[in-house]
């Protein structure tokens, strides 16, 4: 049959088009039912594609060859359909195909497909990781998530930034802290020994070998060499944290900027969130307003009043101060020298400034050995130039520094925080031969996700998400 040959259109394409086409001859469409019901002599089928939020509308004529088919059809069956481009008389579409053909290509036996019409619980879903992108919030969130992606990558290119590729696997600890997962070929029911302990250098890399928590040290190679670069890719965590904003396995975006102190990253941060909701807003509008619609309905105006808005920025020191004369009671401890719990930066964000915050100068004792050292402090409220961005609903969804470049000092924060300095060598290099000033931070890609399209849990905006006890898929 010829028509079998014609190439697919995309439903997106079809429902784009500004009028007509001429001459209108018949197209190919192919999806996943969604819907099937008849009424008398006419059945309407809704099927999907993925390319848009909006299912096409197949209207099949009793006339129709493949008429009793259509009748058999159930959701989630995936077919093929030929047929022509007409204005639809019925609501809430403005084309539909009136078909002349409709093939089964695979079929979903009612009985067993576990993705019927009503709405199920986002939990139920999560152990459907396999079918769930076919719904229409997992269908939304991956176009969001692939638009925000593409948003990143544009930002960084139009300002001249190099796109960098750190390595996933690493010998050393980049944020010093120790969450990491091993990597190893040896035997771990039998493994070799020496000196009563396990023979690591008869392991793959002849040493220990972790997956990367953060690109950063790598990337700080490349900005004192480029100057203007930035990392995106998978970043892993073995922290036993079993919350909304946690992952074992999560994106990060991680710029790194040479000749630049942390005002200059804390603009970069700004007109970069700036940049990516702008853009998830002005290229997916459809699910975005589905996302206001079913998720937050503030969505869409607080992202638009975060575009058009500078954000606030007040120093640790400050932010102690706001919190213990909040009046507020938090679970957690607030005290100049402790770290910021989420409770405390949900309150800075959504209560104190009611807008993004940007949160700098924490104490030295809280934060990695890499962050610079501010000068002026005196020794027992030491702070160093780090910078956290905290947004309303997920708190910090930033965390970056300017970066110690002077090796003396350098050193004696890795002596301070226990760290051998013998495998951060290449690290203590940079500071050796033209050290440069330079900053940089790294954005969780899915808290960015999250707070973008409004969901609660971060198991809901990561296709496969990883988290304690849960590898499926
Ligand atoms: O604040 P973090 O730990 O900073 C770094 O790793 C630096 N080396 C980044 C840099 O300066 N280049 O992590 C950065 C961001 C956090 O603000 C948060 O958004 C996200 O990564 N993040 C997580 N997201 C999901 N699950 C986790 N377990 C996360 N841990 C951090
Ligand atoms: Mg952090």
């Amino acid at each position: 049959m010829p028509t079998t040959k014609r190439p697919r259109t995309r439903i997106k394409d079809l429902l784009a088009l500004e009028q007509l086409p001429v001459p209108n001859d018949p197209l190919v469409v192919m999806g996943w039912v969604k819907t099937v019901r008849s009424s008398g002599a006419v059945a309407f089928v809704q099927i999907n594609d993925g390319s848009a939020f909006a299912d096409l509308q197949i209207v099949v004529d009793a006339n129709c060859p493949d008429y009793a088919l259509v009748q058999r059809l159930t959701t989630g069956c995936s077919v093929r359909v030929t047929g022509i481009l007409q204005e639809s008389l019925g609501r809430g579409q403005r084309y539909e195909i009136l078909a002349d053909a409709v093939a089964l290509l695979g079929d979903a036996d009612p009985e067993e497909y576990p993705l019927q019409k009503k709405r199920h619980t986002l939990e139920f879903l999560r152990e459907l990781a396999h079918l769930r992108p076919r719904t229409n919030t997992f269908g939304a969130m991956a176009r969001v998530r692939n638009a925000m992606a593409f948003g990143i990558h544009q930002f960084f290119q139009q300002r001249g930034f190099l796109y960098v590729q750190t390595p996933i696997i690493t010998a050393s600890d980049a944020e010093g802290a120790g969450a990491m997962f091993r990597v190893t070929t040896l035997n771990i029911n039998d493994p070799p020994t020496r000196n009563g302990g396990i023979d690591d250098g008869q392991d793959f890399f002849g040493r220990p070998a972790f997956l990367t928590v953060s690109g950063q040290l790598e990337a700080e190679i490349f900005a004192q060499s480029m100057a203007d670069v930035y990392t995106f890719g998978p970043t892993f965590r073995a922290e036993n944290s079993n919350t909304s904003r946690h992952l074992a396995e999560f994106w990060m975006v991680e710029p790194e900027v040479a000749f630049c102190d942390l005002d200059g990253l804390a603009d970069l941060a700004e007109d970069f969130l700036r940049h990516i909701f702008a853009h998830a807003l002005q290229s997916c509008p459809d699910d975005m307003a589905f996302f206001n619609r079913f998720y937050d309905k503030e969505l869409i105006a607080t992202l638009e009043s975060i575009v058009a808005a500078d954000f606030e920025r007040m120093t640790y020191t400050e932010a102690i101060a706001a919190l213990q004369s909040s009046g507020e009671r938090f679970e957690f401890p607030v005290e100049w020298g402790l770290d910021l719990q989420s409770e405390h930066e949900r309150y800075l964000t959504e209560r104190k400034v009611g807008k993004p915050v940007i949160v700098t100068d924490y104490p030295s004792s809280i934060k990695a050995f890499y962050m610079r050292l501010n000068e002026d402090t005196p020794a027992h409220r030491q702070t160093v130039r780090a910078m956290d961005v905290l947004v309303p609903r997920i708190g910090e969804i930033i965390g970056g520094s300017q970066r110690e470049e002077r090796l003396n000092i350098l050193q004696s924060r890795m002596a301070e925080a226990g760290l051998d300095q013998a495998p951060y060598w290449w690290y203590l290099d940079l500071r050796r031969y033209g050290t440069a000033p330079h900053a940089g931070f790294g954005l969780g890609f899915e808290r960015t996700v999250q707070f973008a399209t409004g969901m609660q849990n971060i198991r809901d905006v990561i296709a496969f998400p990883r988290t304690p006890r849960n590898a499926e898929f």
